[in-house]
């Protein structure tokens, strides 16, 4: 919610305000498998870090205003906390 995240994805506790960005309520059971040879928890931290260099296949065009992942300016210590929260349940 503090990082504006809830507003386009669907998180473990928050419904999104905007339609068709991908989910990340069950981000434990896909994030392993998304890019080989990179693990759940560093898929996760570089797509926000660097939302670019691997485009999620479970987006096809959202209803915002915006048709890609924000640069959000993340700090590391913040993207550890996003992480764990994701992938904890
Ligand atoms: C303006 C809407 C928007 C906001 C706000 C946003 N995202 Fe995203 N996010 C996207 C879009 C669009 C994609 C798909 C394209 C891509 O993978 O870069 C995406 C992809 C992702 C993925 C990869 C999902 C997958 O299916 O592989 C993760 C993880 C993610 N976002 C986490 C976050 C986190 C954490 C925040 C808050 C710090 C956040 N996003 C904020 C739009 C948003």
């Amino acid at each position: 919610m503090a990082k504006g995240c809830a507003t386009c994805h669907l998180g473990p506790d928050t419904r999104p305000l905007l339609a068709g960005y991908p989910p990340l309520d069950d981000a434990a059971s896909f994030a392993a498998d998304r890019r080989p040879g990179t693990s759940a928890a560093d898929y996760l931290a570089e797509s926000m870090a660097a939302p670019e260099a691997f485009p999620s296949p479970a987006f096809a065009g959202g209803s915002g205003p915006s048709d890609s992942m924000p640069r959000l300016r993340l700090t590391s210590e913040e993207i550890e906390a996003l992480v764990a929260y994701l992938l904890s349940d």
